[in-house]
């Protein structure tokens, strides 16, 4: 079977209120349109055509990487003028599927039931039954119970208004047929507009079957035309994950506060998340971990045993296993630690190295360094990384203690087992094995007195 898809997204979206495009707005990670797009894709050997209209130059540019046919629908004249932008590069044997571009939770299990319902004499549709099924077409069916027309709700009588089963504006149908009723198709309705909807009657006319299927859940046909829609299917979309992740045997303390905008990939068991962790990009996670509250995780792997604090910020970064992070700690990106590493409050990391069992636990800055393994930094350290022009690495050897408050003006380097006092201003290299300190002499005067204020 040859698969065509055509992918209707010259809408122009009005109600969002947006110089975006409103195909480019985002569920997750991914624009609607590209949504949309990897579900088509998803089937082998399908040849996509997206019909686009505003914003044309942004959308081609944005999405450039996409493995599909654009043609421009330069006005809006209903689904079925859309369709007909398309006409010569639909093949007469190809099996058409018509997808919108907005509509981007559809699942590939319902498109394969939709599919299943083409035949040289049957076509597909799917419908779905809304409480409140206003402002879509209605499906007719006759006293058989077969499906025989589609009606506006424009032009619809009261009757036909009370229908709740209506049209998705997802169908699947034969090449050769379509072309045959898209060159039938008129604009006398009252909305002006050439309908493709007006193909189920002349299906029917035909001697052609019309089947209907249903999705699994209505979310899957729901489109996007405001804000508040978006945020709907944001919702319905982050459940879906969170889900599929608790299938993996992953913990989340409350699946309703969590989102992933992205992919976990490599998730291994016992990982436990608690609420409002939100992560980004690409996430790979080991055995055993526990994610504190208000974690932000971005392009990042954390190793078996790991344990990830309240309110840490984590971005481009590997952490090894059965390491401590946080609470408030922001690793920044090209940082790895290794195994057993401890990171501790308002510690912010960059680019920096940290060895095997090393801890750098309290209100220090660390940037464009080597930390070794065995290494103690106290609290309040700093790396002086910058002159104001150029970058410059640290080195700290192996087994080093970094006493608290000591600012290491790159660059330079603290030898292995070295010791620097508290306080220390270290410009110059700290040898091996040795205590090293910059510190101004300790002076008392003996008697001296504080000013007091004199009486007026
Ligand atoms: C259409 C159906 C209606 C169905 C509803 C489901 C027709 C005539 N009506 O309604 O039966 O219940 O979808 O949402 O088909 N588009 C274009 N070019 C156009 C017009 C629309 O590309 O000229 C695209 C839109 O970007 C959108 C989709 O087609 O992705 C549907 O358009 P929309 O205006 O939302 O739907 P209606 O035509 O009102
Ligand atoms: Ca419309």
């Amino acid at each position: 079977m040859t698969l065509q898809t055509i992918i209707l997204a010259a809408g122009q979206g009005t109600r969002m209120r947006s110089a975006l495009p409103k195909v480019l707005h985002r569920v997750g990670s991914l624009s609607l349109l590209e949504h949309v797009y990897r579900l088509a894709d998803g089937f082998a050997g399908n040849d996509i055509n997206i019909v686009y209209g505003h914003g044309g130059p942004r959308l081609r540019n944005e999405l450039a990487q996409l493995r599909t046919s654009w043609t421009e629908q330069a006005e809006q004249l209903g689904t079925g003028h859309a369709v007909m932008q398309v006409a010569d590069w639909i093949g007469d044997d190809a099996t058409v599927l018509i997808l919108y571009g907005d509509v981007p939770l559809l699942t590939s299990t319902t498109v394969q039931q939709l599919l299943a319902l083409v035949g040289d004499h049957s076509m597909g549709l799917l419908t779905v039954e809304l409480a409140n099924p206003t402002g879509y077409g209605r499906i007719l069916r006759d006293g058989e119970g077969r499906a025989v027309a589609i009606v506006e709700e424009k032009d619809a009588d009261a009757g036909q208004r009370a229908i709740r089963e209506v049209n998705t504006g997802i169908m699947a149908l034969k090449g050769g047929r379509l072309k045959g009723w898209l060159g039938r198709l008129h604009n006398r309705n009252a909305q002006r507009e050439y309908y493709l909807t007006d193909v189920i009657a002349m299906a029917v006319a035909d001697g052609v079957r019309v089947e209907t299927c249903r999705p699994a859940e209505i979310a899957e046909v729901l489109g996007v035309n405001t804000r508040a829609q978006l945020a709907e299917l944001e919702r319905v979309y982050q459940l879906r994950l969170a889900h599929s992740l608790m299938e993996q045997g992953v913990t989340l303390k409350d699946p309703a506060r969590f989102d992933l905008r992205g992919q976990v990939i490599d998730c291994g068991h016992d990982v436990e998340i608690d609420v409002n962790v939100v992560m980004e990009g690409t996430i790979r996670l080991g055995n055993d971990i526990r994610i504190g509250p208000n974690v932000y995780l971005k392009d990042c792997e954390i190793g078996d045993g790991t344990e990830i604090l309240a309110n840490s910020h984590i971005e481009e970064s590997i952490i090894g296993a059965d390491a401590r992070v946080g609470p408030y700690a922001r690793i920044r990106p090209q940082t790895k630690l290794a195994d057993q590493v401890h990171i501790g409050n308002f510690v912010e990391l960059k680019k920096t190295t940290v060895g095997k069992g090393s801890k750098i636990n309290h209100l220090t800055y660390v940037g464009d360094a080597q930390v070794g393994s065995g290494v103690n930094v106290g609290a309040g350290t700093i790396t002086c990384n910058y002159d104001g022009v150029y970058k410059h690495p640290t080195e700290i050897g192996d087994g080093a203690f970094i006493g608290s408050n000591t600012q290491l003006v790159a660059p330079v380097k603290v030898g292995k087992n070295a010791t620097i006092g508290a306080g220390s201003v270290i410009t110059k290299d700290a040898p091996d094995d040795a205590l090293t300190l910059s510190r101004p002499q300790q002076v008392t005067v003996a008697g001296w007195q504080r000013p007091t204020k004199k009486p007026r």
